[in-house]
C-alpha cells in the first residue's frame, strides 16, 4: 500500500498539529460520505472504483480491441479533465523511447483538442495522413472549442482517408449521455459511444471511460489500475490514524494556515512528470476559488535541480514540497568500473544507477529541509498499473477532504468561463453580438 510520511514538515507542521484536526477530517469525510458538502451533484468518484464491474471493463476491452485491430495511431481528442488522466497514465506506463521503439504490437496514442496551435494541428494531421488512425472524441460537455475544433479536423481527415464505413468503426466518443454536439454527432454518425456519469467531474474522471478506454487501447491493465484504486478507496474512507489520503490532507491544510501556499510536486522519475500535471488540475481547479488555494506548481528531479532548485533551497520561503517516490525501478542497469577512471566515478561502479537516484532524493530531501521547505513524502512500490490506481485515488480523496476543510466546492470551476466569454466575443460567435461590441469598444 501507498506510504505517507509527513515527519519532515516538521517543525512548521508536527504530528500533533495534524491529529489536532481530526475532528474536522472525520467531518469533512461525512460531508462527501453523506453528499452534504457543496457541489454535492459531484460525487460519483467517490465509490466509483468499487462500482467498476467486470463486466464494464470487458466492454471498454472489446471497444480498445476494435480500435487497437483496426489502427497503428489513436489520436484522443480532449482537454483539461478529459486529457490528463488518459496521458498521465499512458505516460508512467510507457518505455519513455515508444514512438522510436513501437515495433507495431500497440497503437500510437497522440493528443489532440488540448490546445489550439496551428502547427501542432497542421503537424499532427499531415503525421496521420500516412497511417491507419483512429480518434476517441471526448467531452462531458460535448461543447468545449479546443476539442470540438481538433476533432472536425480529425474526423473530415479520417473519413476522406479511411471512408465513412471503417471511419465510423474507428471513431468512438466519450461525452454526455444525452446534451452536447458531442453526442449529436456520435448518435446521428452511429459511433459506438460511451458515457460520462453526470455526478463526476472532468478531473475526477480517470477511471471512466475518459481515462480507462485510452489506456486499454495502449495496451495497459485497465482492471489493475482499478483494482490499485479500489483497494486505495477502502484505505481512504478510515480514520485519520490509519488513512493517508487524509492524513495528507490534513497536513497540506495545516501548511496552507501556516503561510505555506505553494506545494510543488516532485518526482524522481520522468515517466511521472504528466502524473504532476493530472495532480496540478485536479487540486488547480478543485481549491483554487473564492481568492483561496494552495497554487499546485511541480517539478522533474533531479533535472529541475539544475533550474528550479536554487529557488526552491533559498527563494521565498511560502513553499512546501512533496515528492512521489517510487520504491522499485522496472529494470536494473549497474555502473560499470573503468580502468582509467578518467571521470572519477569507479565509487560508483556495480552500483544500480536507481540506488544513485536514491540517494539523489534523499540528499534533496534533506537540503530542502534543512533551507526551511517543509517536506510530505509519498513512496509507492513500483510504478505499475495497480500502484497508479492507488495513486489516483489517494490524491482524488485527499482533494476532496482538503475541499472540506478549506470551505470551497471542489466540483466547479466558475473561473474557466472568463477566457471562454472573451474568447467567443472576439471570434464573433453567433449569441455574442453584445460582448463582442464591449470587448471591441475596450480594445479601442
Ligand atoms: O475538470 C473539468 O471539469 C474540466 O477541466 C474539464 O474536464 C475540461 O474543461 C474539458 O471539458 P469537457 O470534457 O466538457 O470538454
Amino acid at each position: 500500500m501507498l506510504k505517507l510520511d509527513i515527519r519532515k514538515a516538521a517543525p512548521v507542521v508536527s504530528a500533533a498539529d495534524i491529529e489536532a484536526l481530526a475532528p474536522r477530517v472525520a467531518e469533512a469525510q461525512k460531508a462527501l460520505e453523506a453528499g452534504t458538502c457543496p457541489g454535492n451533484d459531484f460525487l460519483g468518484w467517490l465509490h466509483l472504483p468499487s462500482s467498476i464491474s467486470a463486466e464494464f471493463i470487458e466492454e471498454i476491452k472489446a471497444t480498445a480491441a476494435v480500435l487497437r485491430a483496426e489502427c497503428d495511431a489513436v489520436v484522443v481528442a480532449g482537454i483539461g479533465g478529459s486529457y490528463l488522466g488518459a496521458k498521465a497514465v499512458i505516460e508512467a506506463l510507457s518505455n519513455s523511447f515508444q514512438w522510436l521503439t513501437n515495433d507495431g504490437s500497440n497503437p500510437t496514442i497522440l493528443f489532440a483538442g488540448n490546445n489550439i496551435g496551428e502547427d501542432y494541428l497542421y503537424e499532427l494531421t499531415a503525421y496521420l495522413r500516412t497511417k491507419r488512425f483512429g480518434v476517441i472524441n471526448i467531452s462531458k460537455s460535448g461543447t468545449t472549442t479546443e476539442t470540438a475544433l481538433a476533432f472536425r479536423l480529425l474526423k473530415k481527415q479520417c473519413e476522406e482517408q479511411r471512408g465513412k464505413d471503417v471511419a465510423r468503426k474507428v471513431i468512438v466518443a466519450i461525452t454526455d449521455a444525452k446534451r452536447g454536439a458531442a453526442r449529436t454527432c456520435a448518435d446521428k454518425e452511429g459511433y459506438k459511444s460511451f458515457v460520462i456519469p453526470d455526478n463526476v467531474g472532468g478531473r475526477f474522471s480517470v477511471l471512466t471511460p475518459v481515462g480507462l478506454l485510452p489506456i486499454a487501447v495502449a495496451g495497459f491493465d485497465i482492471a489493475q489500475l482499478v483494482a490499485g484504486a479500489q483497494d486505495m478507496e477502502q484505505t481512504a474512507a478510515k480514520p485519520l490514524a490509519e488513512n493517508p489520503a487524509a492524513q495528507y490532507a490534513a497536513a497540506r491544510y495545516a501548511l496552507y494556515t501556516q503561510g505555506k501556499k505553494i506545494e510543488i510536486l516532485a518526482n524522481y522519475q520522468p515517466k511521472l512528470h504528466f502524473i504532476a500535471e493530472w495532480w496540478k488540475q485536479l487540486y488547480g481547479e478543485s481549491e483554487g476559488k473564492d481568492n483561496k488555494g494552495i497554487y499546485p506548481a511541480s517539478v522533474d528531479l533531479t533535472t529541475d535541480l539544475h533550474s528550479m532548485g536554487q529557488w526552491i533551497q533559498e527563494g521565498e520561503r511560502t513553499i512546501f514540497e512533496t515528492v512521489i517516490s517510487v520504491e522499485k525501478s522496472e529494470h536494473s542497469l549497474l555502473f560499470p568500473s573503468d580502468d582509467e577512471n578518467l571521470d572519477g566515478l569507479n565509487f560508483l561502479a556495480g552500483k544500480r544507477v536507481d540506488e544513485v537516484n536514491k540517494m539523489a532524493e534523499l540528499g534533496t530531501q534533506l537540503a530542502h529541509v534543512d533551507g526551511g521547505v517543509p517536506n510530505i513524502r509519498i513512496a509507492i512500490e513500483r510504478l505499475d498499473a495497480y500502484h497508479l490506481g492507488q495513486l489516483i485515488y489517494f490524491f482524488e480523496r485527499a482533494c476532496g477532504i482538503h475541499c472540506q476543510l478549506l470551505g470551497v466546492n471542489a466540483f466547479n470551476q466558475p473561473g474557466v468561463e472568463a477566457y471562454k466569454k472573451n474568447m467567443f466575443a472576439l471570434l464573433g460567435k453567433p449569441g455574442y453580438e453584445k460582448e463582442t461590441e464591449a470587448i471591441k469598444a475596450r480594445l479601442g
